[in-house]
């Protein structure tokens, strides 16, 4: 949650730092604000809203021609004190030398809080980010300790998470960040140095990257760099990255908005996701290999996530179960942290999560790897905090995802998914030579014109859309596989466009659901020709008797089904696993175009943040 980024070099700042926060908007955007030395002093603009508040505020300044390149810049999702300017960051100490942008939480900050009033320290704002800032600047303004001391000093005492950038007036050449539990990537490039919470307001200006790790902290000073340890004042070796993310990821294209091209992506993403990763007879997931003996041998699998993710993770189970007869436990990440689950080296825990950066997922990894269990991560982000936390794993290489609710990272998923769940039955010998061939056929022909056809229905799709853009509850009904396909649908429609929905297994709906059935309620049934089929159809009767409104996204021309729908959607004849990924991506579509309808702001809708980097 909350974007940083923060420059050091010749240049003027602003330019390269408003470009920077608005690369990093999707990660919250409940205010901006930026500070930069200007004069040997620290001069600070935040708005409440969004970068382009901050950016015309800017505008209207004369200091923004005269900034001595040293700057931090952070967007926000508020977590303590209201979304406002006060508590919009940088925040600075009591005496104005010192001022920082933090990601994270500071749990013990109450405490602290009360320990720096009684030393007749006064705070500003709300945030738990003042009380660290502050305590930098009691440990320094004591005159004892060092800038680096005190920031030490500061994070020694503070118990939760965090990712900050500090500027320091008394130093006008140096700058210091620190992570734990948020991250952070410094980008070098000749003697400038750009520091993001990831890589995306960095990689324009260069594409050499150092992550620091947990407890790690980057002094700059002047032009040159030391990755040190928070916890004592050692120098750490540190492997500089080449990473080679095109610019043309974040962009829009011909497109009005990020969700919109990334739905459209998934064209080209799903192909890219199974490229390479099998042959005519076998799965290739050279990622697992140094671990495949003891996953192949696994008693039982977790699969643990968050969100669209843990969707992925339900027909991950359905599929892994199906093929390679292993139990599967899927459990939300902020479940399994807590849960009492039954671990030890014989277990497989499955980590997904597009970010790599949520916070409970990597709580949830830190668990199993503590209980011995070996663990995977399916992540779309190289990189990134579960690829590295993991014992092993596969990234998805759908690409950078923007918009914040996610698309094509889940039907990536849900192929590697695939993929793992085939591998593993093939090397348990649970699946015959020639149904692996079927399967791997299916996969090497990623149907391509198959997604095309869904994405050319966009216009009826929108035309639908409009019709339902009023109703102000939704059911979304599916059975085996498509269950989860319900919950996305249902998920996808109320995180963009403000709707309650609710996906349930279709027969599941009498049991309570029903009751809120009425002329006025839209009932989304995911129907494919499969052996579940004749079972969904007498599930639309019961609604449709109670007269509900039907929408049915099927595969099948039955007549049938064209006579009971109020609306729908004819997918092309595929087979249940593309049946899967086409019913996901008519239903992003409705949900996009009903959000679009409704006026919303699609790519950030509110109160949302695309990285869920706090408990
Ligand atoms: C929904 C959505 C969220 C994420 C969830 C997990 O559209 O984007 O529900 O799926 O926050 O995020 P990752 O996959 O990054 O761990």
């Amino acid at each position: 949650m909350c974007g940083i980024v923060a420059y050091k070099g010749q240049k003027d700042c602003f330019p390269i730092l408003l470009d920077g926060l608005k690369k990093l908007e999707y990660r919250g955007y409940d205010s901006a604000g930026v500070a930069c030395l200007v004069n040997n002093k620290i001069d600070i603009t935040k708005r409440a809203g969004k970068v382009k508040e901050l950016e015309r505020a800017i505008a209207g300044k004369k200091s923004s021609k005269n900034c001595n390149g040293l700057g931090i810049a952070h967007t926000r999702w508020a977590t303590h004190g209201e979304p406002n300017q006060k508590n919009a960051h940088p925040h600075s100490d009591e005496s104005k030398k010192i001022t920082l942008v933090h990601n994270g939480i500071i749990e013990n900050y109450d405490p602290i809080k009360k320990f720096l009033r009684s030393k007749k320290i006064k705070f500003k704002s709300d945030t738990d980010t003042e009380v660290l800032v502050q305590l930098i600047g009691y440990f320094y303004n004591k005159g004892m300790l060092s800038f680096e001391q005190s920031v030490r000093a500061a994070l020694q005492r503070v118990d939760g998470a965090y990712g900050i950038v500090i500027l320091n007036t008394d130093f006008p050449d140096m700058m210091i960040a620190a992570r734990k539990g948020s991250p952070l990537v410094v980008g070098i490039k000749d003697g400038e140095f750009f520091i993001g919470s990831d890589v995306s307001p960095i990689v324009k200006h260069t594409q050499k990257i150092i992550y620091l790790n947990d407890s790690e902290m980057a002094v700059i000073d002047g032009t040159n760099y030391e990755i040190k340890s928070v916890d004592k004042d050692v120098s750490l070796p540190k492997k500089v990255e080449k990473i080679d993310y095109k610019i043309d990821d974040f962009d829009k294209g011909k497109f009005k908005y990020f969700m919109h091209k990334e739905i459209h992506e998934q064209v080209t993403t799903i192909h890219n996701t199974l490229k390479g990763r099998s042959t005519k007879s076998s799965v290739l997931l050279h990622g697992l290999s140094e671990y495949w003996e003891e996953i192949k041998a696994a008693e039982k699998i977790y699969i643990t996530a968050c969100g669209t993710s843990w969707h992925a993770g339900l027909i991950g189970k359905n599929l892994i179960e199906r093929f390679a007869e292993v139990p599967v436990h899927v459990e939300y990440a902020s479940e399994f942290r807590y849960n009492h689950s039954i671990m030890d080296n014989k277990t497989i825990v499955i980590a997904i999560s597009q970010s790599g950066e949520t916070a409970d997922t990597l709580a949830a990894i830190s668990k199993a790897n503590d209980f011995g269990a070996i663990t995977i991560g399916i992540c779309n982000v190289a990189g990134s905090s579960v690829s590295r936390e993991t014992n092993c794993g596969i990234h998805t290489r759908c690409g950078h995802e923007i918009g914040v609710a996610s698309t094509k990272a889940f039907t990536s998923q849900i192929s590697i998914l695939y993929l793992f769940a085939l591998k593993l039955a093939d090397s348990r010998k649970r699946i015959t030579k020639t149904d692996m061939k079927k399967h791997l056929e299916m996969i090497s022909d990623v149907h391509q014109k198959d997604i095309k056809s869904v994405l050319k229905k966009e216009k009826s799709i929108k035309k639908m859309a409009k019709k339902y853009q009023n109703a102000s509850d939704f059911l979304y009904l599916g059975r085996g596989l498509n269950f989860p396909v319900a919950l996305e649908g249902a998920l996808k429609l109320k995180e963009i466009s403000y709707i309650h929905a609710e996906g349930y297994p279709a027969a599941e709906m009498k049991h309570g659901p029903i009751a809120l059935v009425d002329k006025n309620m839209p009932n989304v049934f995911i129907v494919p020709k499969d052996k579940t089929y004749d079972k969904i159809i007498s599930n639309i009767e019961e609604i449709k008797s109670r007269k509900g409104k039907i929408i049915i996204v099927t595969d099948s021309k039955d007549k049938i089904l064209r006579d009971l729908s109020d609306d729908l959607i004819l997918l092309p004849k595929t087979n249940q696993y593309m049946f899967v990924m086409l019913a996901t991506i008519a239903l992003q579509l409705f949900s996009y175009f009903i959000a679009v309808a409704k006026g919303c702001d699609v790519d950030q809708p509110r109160n949302l943040a695309k990285s869920v980097t706090v408990e």
